[in-house]
């Protein structure tokens, strides 16, 4: 990697008012943003959001119809694809099935025409990178799934890429193995110190691996942050909604100021943390609440629920199982129609509420993210 040679504050790779035109769809809009050399981002969004269209651009395999691509500070619009030093790894793995594990990986040394003598040696080294030592002469249907997405990660990386492009290519695996290989890129970029771009539609993924997030929806970045900015301040409802689970309920803005500000819903008052930018919030503009599932607590007396701001009466109308928690699904009719979504974690009083039970459930005001529409 040529690392050495660029200045820290130069980004790894850019993005400037990139946009992408098939015919009368803009599948990217604008697009603007800065990935720091050595770090992790992931481009998290649902079907047909842009992001394998955005990933694309900057492999090269697509030219934006609008704006510039930066890796290491140059342009790069006009660059093919094989000479960007990007290594990439896709959903389906283009793997050479009649090649051993250790002939596929050799591959791309090959094209590059890298000294002969020296091949062996840095396959085996990239093989036991991806902890696959004493498979290297297994065929590709000799290997399982997660075995043969370690042969293609040890492709992408053996001629040492600058970069590395990533497009769902765990998306076929199991949701264990998923995990785990979740994990194992993880290991494998912090180990390399390889800049990486994940495209992924799995919000655990994207909080698990990355240092970065960008979400998309509809061809626009959202919001771009790290995950815990992301999981605590979202931008809009959008973002709230598709991180987590979240509780989303209408109304009017009432008041707003720095410290917080106040929605009617219904003939309720909520109160929160605004997070939309401070010259959209025109009191009496349409607001939108959201909070998380997990920020609401229940329990079956109102003073089982400790100190809370706001408190509600609801009825269980649905309980599902999901292992570590139960996720309880409520009617409360001062919140609207919608059911009402909570976690429980607590394993000391696990299933007591059973469908049909009233219950008590409140928040804290500064879980309450307030959005205003611009
Ligand atoms: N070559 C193309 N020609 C025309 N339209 C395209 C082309 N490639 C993608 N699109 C459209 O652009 C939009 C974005 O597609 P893209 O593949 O970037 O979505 P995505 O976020 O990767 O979705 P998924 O999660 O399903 O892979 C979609 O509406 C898609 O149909
Ligand atoms: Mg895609």
């Amino acid at each position: 990697m040529n690392t050495n040679a660029i200045p820290a504050q130069t980004p790894a790779v850019s993005a400037s008012n990139v946009a992408m035109q098939f015919s009368d769809l803009m599948a990217v809009k604008d697009a603007n943003f800065e990935l720091e050399n050595g770090r992790f981002l992931t481009i998290l969004g649902p079907s047909g959001s842009g992001k394998t269209t955005l990933l694309r651009m900057i492999a090269g395999f697509l030219k934006p119809t609008q704006g510039q691509i930066f890796i290491n500070g140059k342009e790069v619009n006009a660059v093919a694809p094989n000479k960007r030093s990007v290594g990439m790894v896709f959903q389906k793995l283009a793997l050479f099935p009649h090649m051993t594990a250790a002939q596929n990986v050799a591959f791309p040394l090959k094209m590059r025409r890298f000294d002969a003598k020296k091949i062996p040696a840095r396959v085996l080294e990239f093989l036991n990178l991806v902890r696959l030592d004493g498979l290297e002469n297994r065929r590709m249907n000799e290997l399982s799934g997660g075995q043969q997405q370690r042969v293609a990660i040890a492709r992408a990386l053996v001629f040492e890429p600058d970069l590395l492009l990533l497009d769902e290519p765990l998306a076929a695996l199991d949701r264990k193995l998923r995990e785990e290989m979740q994990l194992e890129f993880r290991r494998i970029q912090k180990e390399l110190g390889v800049t990486t771009i994940n495209v992924t539609h799995d919000q655990r993924e994207a909080l698990v691996v990355s240092d970065q997030i960008i979400v998309m929806d509809n061809g626009e970045i959202q919001q771009d942050a790290s995950p815990t900015q992301m999981y605590r301040t979202p931008h809009n409802p959008f973002v709230a909604n598709f991180i987590g689970v979240t509780n989303l309920f209408d109304g009017k803005l009432m008041s707003a100021s720095a410290e917080g500000a106040e929605v009617h819903v219904g003939d309720l008052t909520l109160s929160g943390i605004l997070r939309s930018s401070s010259d959209a919030s025109v009191l009496g503009s349409q607001a939108r609440c959201a909070v998380r599932a997990e920020q609401i607590r229940i329990a079956a007396a109102p003073d089982a629920l400790g100190t809370l701001d706001l408190t509600f009466q609801g009825v269980v109308k649905d309980v599902i199982f999901e292992g570590e928690r139960l996720l309880y699904e409520l009617s409360v009719p001062e919140l609207g129609d919608e059911p009402v979504r909570i976690f429980h974690h607590d394993q000391n009083d696990f299933a007591t509420h059973d469908v049909g039970e009233t219950v008590h459930i409140g928040w804290m005001n500064r879980d309450l993210h307030i959005f205003v529409a611009s």
